[in-house]
């Protein structure tokens, strides 16, 4: 009799704990599974800027996607090929001249308060000359898409065989800041490699890999 109460006892409360413990299993997400996460920057650094408007290729800064199975994240001194010497936006530098010229002075240096935080980063004083009391340091990007240590990806191949970035990052270069647009989870990912080109599926079409060792270890 005594057994069977306790039986019963364990049973409602296994069922009890399951009950609160399953929603919160279908809000668990694999670590890759970010879509939508946009996070601020330390830097109020712009795809819509750089790649948009001044169309610099995305290659530029992210060499890696071509050679390495990262794309990276450029160093500053990418940055610094423009911005040793481009310290401001144009229409900042501008409005500046005309109002030297207004007040019959010489124009003041225009500095952005956004790249004063680049050239902090480098350690650099107000002459743009190495400061000796400090030293140089990364700035801290925060990283928006991530897959999980299971699976295993890498940007060669897909580079290789003509798949866009923005097909997996969507329209970066419209964005202020960049946003992650695609689940990246598994069925994203096997979706794609079934049918890479939009062929319809066809037998005949180019497939990708679906075997589970070309994505996972
Ligand atoms: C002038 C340099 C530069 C160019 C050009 C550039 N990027 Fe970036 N990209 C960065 C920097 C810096 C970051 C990190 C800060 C951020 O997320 O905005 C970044 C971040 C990213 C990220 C997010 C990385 C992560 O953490 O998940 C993606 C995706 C990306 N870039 C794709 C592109 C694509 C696609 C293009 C071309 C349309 C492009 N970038 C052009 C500098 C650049
Ligand atoms: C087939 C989809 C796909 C394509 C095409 C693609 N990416 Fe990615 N990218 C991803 C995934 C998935 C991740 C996360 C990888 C990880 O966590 O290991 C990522 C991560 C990144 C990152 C941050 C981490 C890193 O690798 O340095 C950057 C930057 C990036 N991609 C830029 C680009 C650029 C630029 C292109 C085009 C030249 C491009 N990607 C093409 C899917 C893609
Ligand atoms: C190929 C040249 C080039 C490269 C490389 C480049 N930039 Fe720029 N950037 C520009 C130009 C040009 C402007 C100013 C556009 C204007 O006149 O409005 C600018 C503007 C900016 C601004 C806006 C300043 C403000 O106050 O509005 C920031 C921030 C910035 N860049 C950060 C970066 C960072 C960080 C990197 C490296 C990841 C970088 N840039 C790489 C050309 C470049
Ligand atoms: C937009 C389409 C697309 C998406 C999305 C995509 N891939 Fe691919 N993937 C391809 C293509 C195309 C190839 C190259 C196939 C070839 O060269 O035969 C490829 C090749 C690969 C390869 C090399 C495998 C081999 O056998 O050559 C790996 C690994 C891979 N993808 C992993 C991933 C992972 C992981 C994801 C999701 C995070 C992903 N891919 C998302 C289109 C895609
Ligand atoms: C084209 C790449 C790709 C292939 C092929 C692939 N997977 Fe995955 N798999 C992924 C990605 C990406 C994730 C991570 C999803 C996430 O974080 O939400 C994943 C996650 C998983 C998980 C963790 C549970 C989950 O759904 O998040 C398991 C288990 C798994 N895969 C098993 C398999 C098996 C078994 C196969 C072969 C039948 C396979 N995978 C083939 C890309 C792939």
């Amino acid at each position: 009799m005594r057994a069977r109460v306790i039986t019963l006892v364990l049973l409602v409360g296994i069922g009890l704990s399951l009950l609160t413990l399953v929603p919160r299993l279908a809000e668990l997400r694999g670590a890759g599974n970010n879509q939508g996460y946009e996070p601020v920057q330390p830097i109020a650094y712009s795809h819509r800027l750089h790649a948009g408007e001044l169309q610099i290729d995305c290659q530029y800064c992210h060499s890696g996607a071509q050679r390495s199975r990262y794309a990276g994240i450029p160093a500053t001194e990418v940055c610094m090929n423009c911005h040793s010497y481009i310290k401001a936006p144009r229409s900042a530098v501008r409005a500046e001249e005309l109002a030297a010229e207004e007040e019959g002075r010489v124009p003041e240096k225009v500095v952005s308060a956004e790249l004063t935080k680049l050239y902090d980063a480098l350690a650099l004083d107000d002459n743009f000359l190495p400061a000796a009391d400090r030293e140089p340091q990364p700035i801290r990007w925060q990283r928006i898409h991530q897959l999980p240590d299971f699976v295993y990806f890498d940007h060669r191949p897909h580079v290789a065989a003509g798949v866009r970035c923005q097909k997996c990052h969507g329209p970066i270069e419209t964005m202020e800041r960049v946003r992650q647009v695609e689940s990246l989870s598994m069925g994203w990912c096997v979706d794609c490699h079934r049918d890479p080109f939009g062929k319809g599926g066809k037998a005949t079409d180019p497939v990708a890999s679906t075997d589970c060792v070309s994505c996972h270890y």
